[in-house]
């Protein structure tokens, strides 16, 4: 074996700090990070969610200052989720000018609405007392062109409120289009639909059901969200909500799905966004807390791979910490 073997030493450009970090292919930055915040009506104190350590439902005063911090963070977006005082079957305060998502929306547009893009989620499973993403008919199945209805009604109350994107969640056929058109029908065409396109019937999101007080009082939700074991079917859920009109288009979980990641954004040419659920924010604080893993570590490799998969916005409770600490990493 001569001296020089082997030629080729990959090693070379691992040596140190300044070199890893010269040749780094995929980076994060604070302002691809958008921020899930709960906020909840009528109660006086912020409520910590138990099963995601760090994460509460925010009273309005609360949330003006949470979202402050995200702000200052550089955070990019918010994604704003609401909890009534009162749910019924229908979700009357999903589209209530006066209800608490409208209600904070103009808290925060006032406050810091050009520092930060606010979104708000777009769906009924919060509103509804039996826990749907939509209208249930007397059979208990979810009514999908009932539901495109009210949410029509959502996403005009939501833009008037001040909502720079909203974000439909329910996977309800058509619903993109009906949002749009409603939007478009409000007097709201500057304002952007981002599609939970690739949503799947997940169990990751497990923790979220305590923070937005959403889950389903019967049954589940695999008639509308997508079956784990598919991947075309996700291409072609993306194609036709950008025929419908979606501005951008989100993979949903992230890390147990980067393979749709990558084929999403391979095959479009607009923003693509994923969604590191509660359950994968939970997993990494519980193994973290026992001591299993290096919490800040597991943290950045989750988010870079999600980056690497190939999503241009990511979703994540940790966007505040990550954000400050890329902040001074520079
Ligand atoms: C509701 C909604 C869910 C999430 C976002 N919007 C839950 C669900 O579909 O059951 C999950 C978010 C998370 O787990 O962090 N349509
Ligand atoms: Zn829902």
């Amino acid at each position: 074996m001569s001296a020089s073997f082997p030629v080729a030493r990959p090693r070379r450009l691992r040596r140190t700090p300044a070199l890893r970090r010269l040749v780094a292919e995929t980076r994060l930055a604070p302002a691809d990070l958008v921020l899930p915040m709960f906020v909840k009506e009528g109660i006086g104190e912020p409520n910590p969610v138990s099963s995601m350590p760090g994460v509460y439902q925010h009273t309005r005063d609360s949330l003006r200052k949470a979202a402050h911090e995200a702000a200052e963070a550089g955070v990019g977006g918010i994604m704003l989720f609401g909890i009534p005082a009162v749910k019924d079957g229908t979700g009357v305060a999903a589209d209530d000018p006066d209800g608490i998502v409208q209600v904070a929306l103009r808290d925060l547009h006032s406050d810091i609405g050009d520092a930060i893009v606010l979104m708000a989620d777009l769906c009924l499973c919060e509103y509804t007392d039996h826990g749907h993403c939509g209208i249930v008919t007397p059979a208990g199945e979810v009514d999908n062109d009932a539901t495109l209805e009210r949410y029509a009604a959502i996403a005009g109350a939501q833009a008037a409120a001040g909502a720079a994107v909203v974000a439909p969640s329910g996977m309800m056929d058509g619903q993109v289009g009906a949002i749009r058109a409603a939007l478009d029908r409000a007097g709201h065409p500057e304002t952007s639909v981002l599609a939970y396109s690739a949503k799947y019937a997940s169990a990751f999101y497990g923790p979220f059901r305590e923070a937005a007080e959403g889950a389903p009082q019967f049954g589940d939700r695999s008639t509308h969200q997508q079956d784990p074991a598919n991947a075309d079917e996700s291409l072609r859920e993306v194609l036709l909500d950008l025929d419908e009109g979606a501005d951008m288009v989100m993979v949903k979980p992230a890390g147990a799905y980067l393979d749709v990641v990558r084929r999403v954004r391979d095959a479009v040419d607009v923003p693509v966004a994923a969604y590191q659920v509660s359950g994968e924010f939970a997993m990494i604080e519980a193994a973290a807390e026992k001591g299993w893993l290096d919490r800040e570590r597991a943290i950045n490799e989750s988010l870079i791979a999600i980056r690497r998969a190939g999503a241009d916005i990511i979703l994540t409770y940790w966007a505040v910490e990550v954000a400050r600490s890329l902040q001074a990493a520079n």
